[in-house]
């Protein structure tokens, strides 16, 4: 069928199963061009099939002809119905890594459940052995306890004050304010239980007591910071509490692989248009500042370039790893220098319907947005007709 986007709300319904695979071919090359990493070599990522995470297993792969496993949840393509866009960019990626002659599976399904867990677990076992690098990228908004059932869902809110600032639609250009009402207690402890770092310790215990885990292992989770305009609704509000928590897991996590002297990091990552982003309030205005500015600089990056540079300089450049006075890695040095910070401010308080088409990179935004679900991609026929029934080889 002819695949065209059909925007709801935040979300597009529909992805384009050429365009991802466009998508994933060109941050194959992207990484090809860097040249080669001296890294992991075996490496599960959780949350592998967009944004960071898939980034994260591109990087592994073709920067340093890795085995990856990816983990991710994604709905599969019906006739007539397209698949979410992580399963057809996961089609594409696994389709190229063997092409290439690496090894890659997948597994679609709960990364929060027992059973999902034991199924990755089984997996490294039987083809494997062991992984010594576990990227954990995960963004829901809801997670089911595995020990009780209990569903639990996190809310993006402001907490203590209510909190009203500037906002745009980013289909449309128009800026609005917006209020949001501070937060409960019961929602603070929800987004935590959604987005802390009670999971990822959960993956990295059932992978240590199971023995899949290579003496001197890395694990790495992503977090997020920003500027002070964003800090009541993103660091200092609900989820915040969350990356919080993260990020003192972080420290657990290495207490608990001291026997085999593995560490675990938080990797604080620049501010980029993913799902998940485009639907947190005054997020996407900030952004499409931040873009205007950085690409006038010459340092706009992408999520393939951010995690490009967090492997090659970061992680693996053969000196300790570098990080900042929470132990955590900066890889959002450029976005948060004070010369692109100072200007994001300036263009902030002057920002209006009226002149953010000039001030701000609504195309940008808007561009990015659409390539997330494989629509925009130069080389695409999106007039063709276009096979939406698209397996991933290995599920
Ligand atoms: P994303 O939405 O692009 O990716 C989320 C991944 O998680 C997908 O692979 C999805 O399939 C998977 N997933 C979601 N629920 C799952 C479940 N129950 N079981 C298995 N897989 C599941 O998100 P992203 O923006 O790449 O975010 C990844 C991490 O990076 C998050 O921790 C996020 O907070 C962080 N981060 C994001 C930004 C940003 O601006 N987007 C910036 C810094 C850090
Ligand atoms: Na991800």
């Amino acid at each position: 069928m002819i695949i065209e986007p059909r925007m709801r709300g935040f979300i597009c319904l529909t992805a384009h199963p050429e365009g991802c695979a466009q998508s994933v071919k060109n941050q194959i090359e992207y990484v090809k061009s860097k040249g080669k990493i001296e890294g992991a070599k075996k490496v599960l990522v959780i949350g592998a099939s967009t944004g960071f995470g898939l980034a994260s297993r591109i990087t592994s792969a073709f920067g340093n002809g890795a085995a990856t496993i990816g983990v991710f949840f994604e709905k599969e393509p019906a006739e007539g119905k397209t698949a979410t866009p992580g399963w057809y960019n996961s089609a594409a990626f696994e389709k190229e890594a063997t092409a290439a002659g690496l090894y890659a599976k997948s597994i679609n399904g709960d990364a929060f459940s027992d059973e999902i867990k034991q199924q990755t677990i089984d997996l490294i076992k039987q083809d494997l052995g062991q992984v010594d690098l576990v990227i954990y990228s995960l963004a829901s908004p809801v997670r089911k306890d595995p020990k009780t059932g209990v569903l639990y869902r996190s809310v993006l809110k402001p907490i203590g004050n209510k909190f009203t600032d500037k906002t745009v639609d980013f289909h449309t250009g128009k800026m609005s304010e917006v209020s949001i009402e501070p937060c409960n207690e019961e929602e603070i402890a929800n987004t935590v239980k959604v987005m802390g770092g009670e999971d990822w310790m959960l993956w990295i215990e059932a992978m240590k007591e199971a023995g899949v885990l290579v003496d001197g292992v890395l694990t790495l989770a992503y977090s997020y910071i920003g500027p002070e305009v964003t800090e009541p609704v993103y660091r200092k509000g609900t989820i915040g509490r969350a990356k919080d928590h993260l990020e003192a897991t972080a420290f657990e996590i290495t207490d608990e692989l001291k026997d085999i002297q593995g560490r675990a990091y938080v990797s604080v990552n620049k501010g980029l248009v993913t799902q998940a982003s485009s639907a947190i309030p005054v997020i996407p205005l900030y952004i499409s500042l931040l873009y205007k500015i950085m690409k006038a600089k010459g340092l706009h990056e992408g999520c393939i370039e951010q995690i490009q540079r967090l492997f090659q300089d970061r992680l693996y450049s053969g000196n300790e790893i570098p990080t900042d006075e929470k132990h955590r890695i900066r890889i959002d040095d450029w976005e948060m220098r004070e010369d692109v910070q100072e200007e994001v401010k300036k263009l902030w308080a002057i920002a209006s319907t009226e002149n953010l088409q000039e001030i701000g990179d609504l195309a940008g935004y808007k561009q990015d947005f659409l390539n997330l679900f494989g629509f925009g991609f130069d080389g695409v026929d999106y007039l063709a007709d276009t096979n939406e029934v698209v397996r991933i080889p290995s599920i």
